[in-house]
């Protein structure tokens, strides 16, 4: 049978022992970033959860720095705007900002003040959940502002930080779980 897009896109993924310290199993992506197909793929299926689950989207977030590779194709793929979450110190004008740990450390994540409207729908995409402190941060952010998140998106999710807790009420689509 042919391959399928999730196997395209499982092949595409690789790790890498105490990277970044010493005990975690980094899960590299740029692989999948330089073959189109696996590329496409990841987007493909992404436009298809959208488009059966997440109709009423209004906007598609994106964390900083690795959501920025997926999020504006599949802004594009839905003919909807692309918003950044930043972090910090990179953003002018007026912000908004919020801290948070990650499963490597610290960091502190930011949006422009009119990035997103009051009662806007967002869906949030990021390339992979460890802990949930990033994700988390971003589902803040948009409740200061008062947007409605729909969901979250990411290609990895890694099962036994169990990031899909710290995210609740929130949901979680990921495309391969490890
Ligand atoms: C990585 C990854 C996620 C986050 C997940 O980002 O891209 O955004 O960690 O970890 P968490 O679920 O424990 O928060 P990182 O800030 O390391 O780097 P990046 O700028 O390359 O995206
Ligand atoms: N971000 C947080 N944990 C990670 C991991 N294990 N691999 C890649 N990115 C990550
Ligand atoms: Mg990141």
């Amino acid at each position: 049978s042919p391959e399928s897009k999730l196997q395209l896109v499982q092949r595409h993924i690789r790790a890498f022992p105490d990277f970044p310290k010493k005990g975690i199993l980094f899960r590299d992506i740029c692989p999948l970033l330089k073959d189109p197909a696996a590329l496409t793929a990841v987007i493909d299926l992404f436009e298809e959860q959208v488009r059966k689950n997440y109709q009423q989207v209004d906007l598609i977030v994106g964390l900083d720095a690795r959501g920025f590779l997926f999020g504006p194709l599949l802004a594009q793929r839905l003919g909807i705007g692309f918003v950044l979450v930043r972090k910090k110190g990179k953003l002018p004008g007026t912000t908004v900002s919020v801290a948070y740990e990650l499963e490597y450390g610290k960091a502190e994540a930011e949006i422009q003040e009119d990035a997103v409207s009051p009662g806007q729908k967002v869906l949030l995409i990021d390339d992979l959940l460890a802990t949930g402190g990033t994700l988390f941060a971003a589902c803040e952010l948009m409740k200061k502002r008062k947007a409605e998140v729909l969901g979250c998106m990411v290609v990895i999710e890694l099962k036994e930080l169990n990031g899909v807790e710290k995210i609740k009420p929130h949901s979680l689509f990921s495309l391969l779980q490890y």
